[in-house]
């Protein structure tokens, strides 16, 4: 696929927009590391309209000058140099450097999700700039390579990463499901935006090296993602919410079972976990889920939105399939 590509710029600038996600069904855990191919298939819901927009130019200078929302980035930032890494695979020349501008809408490395529509958007902005017109399939791959979950952030809605099979990667991609829920509502609740002290790719090395746990999870993501298509087919909530708390419990289970033990949370993460299981045993339908982060994120519907804002003042509310009806949220 990249020896298939064009590097020759078609214009002086390219713009590309992505769209986080949050997985219902995680990735955890990669049978190979370089082309980040992941052990399971994962399937997630984008979070309209959080995310990234990334406009890149090519320029003549060695070396790639990169802007974070408005800041520039030393070039020895691992925030830079990962992003240049992933550059020198699209480099027209060993010399030529990228100028990148990024804005992204959500807490970079919070567990938020930033990485995966930052490289979207920066896959995205590449096909503009060298006009490839590639496939969504293409570019899922390719998003791939920068960050896993990346894959699932070229497209929107629920979308389902296969993990495929072959050695290559080129069939391990994403692709958006036809089913849509306008009444469905994720709440963010920003625990801590710092940088999480072990990168979700660290975590996911450990724990399939050292957790048995693990070896239990390619079977519950098997059963986790009939039952999510099923709850999504049918609009069945309960399953839903059920399936996906579950499941991102359960990978977290990997992780503390991993040697050196690694845990997310912080103490607010599980006095949150509480009051969301205190609420559904009140009869409120309302679930979790958590990505390598101490963030929590609500599952929810439209009519819940009042009391989840009563109860967590500080949360954000998306609603992917809908814009925000202000009368209930
Ligand atoms: C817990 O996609 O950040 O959020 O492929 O190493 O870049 P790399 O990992 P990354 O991992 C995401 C892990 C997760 C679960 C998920 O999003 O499915």
């Amino acid at each position: 696929l990249l020896g298939d590509i064009t590097r020759k710029p078609s214009r002086s600038r390219g713009t590309g927009r992505a769209v986080a996600n949050i997985a219902l069904c995680k990735y955890w855990g990669k049978r190979q590391l370089e082309l980040n191919l992941p052990r399971t298939s994962s399937l997630s819901i984008s979070l309209d309209p959080l995310g990234s927009e990334t406009t890149l130019g090519l320029s003549d200078l060695p070396g790639d000058q990169i802007r974070l929302n408005g800041r520039e980035m030393p070039p020895d930032d691992p925030f830079s140099r990962r992003l240049s890494r992933f550059l020198d695979l699209f480099r027209p020349a060993e010399t030529a450097g990228f100028v990148v501008e990024t804005h992204n809408t959500i807490p970079t490395a919070a567990g938020l999700a930033s990485s995966a529509s930052g490289f979207a958007a920066l896959v995205l902005a590449l096909d503009d700039l060298f006009q490839w017109n590639s496939t969504p399939r293409t570019l899922s791959i390719l998003a791939r390579l920068g960050s896993g979950s990346a894959a699932r952030s070229i497209v929107s809605g629920f979308v389902e990463w296969h993990a495929g099979t072959h050695d290559d990667g080129l069939d391990s991609f994403a692709e958006s499901l036809t089913d849509t829920w306008p009444g469905l509502c994720i709440g963010l609740i920003e625990v801590d935006t710092r940088p999480k002290p072990v990168s979700s790719r660290q975590a996911m090395t450990d724990t399939v090296n050292t957790s048995f746990l693990y070896s239990s999870w390619p079977q519950q993501v098997d059963s986790d993602l009939a039952a999510l298509k099923t709850a999504i087919r049918q609009r069945n909530f309960d399953q839903l919410g059920r399936v996906a708390e579950h499941n991102a419990l359960s990978m977290h289970a990997t992780m503390i079972s991993a040697w050196p033990p690694i845990l997310y949370w912080s103490p607010e993460t599980i006095r949150t976990l509480h009051t969301i299981w205190r609420l559904r045993q009140e009869g409120v339908p309302v679930y979790v889920t958590m990505d390598a982060g101490p963030n929590i994120k609500l599952l929810f519907l439209e009519d819940t939105a009042p009391m989840i804002r009563e109860k967590f003042p500080k949360v954000r509310i998306i609603t992917p399939f809908a814009p925000p009806d202000p009368d209930t949220l």
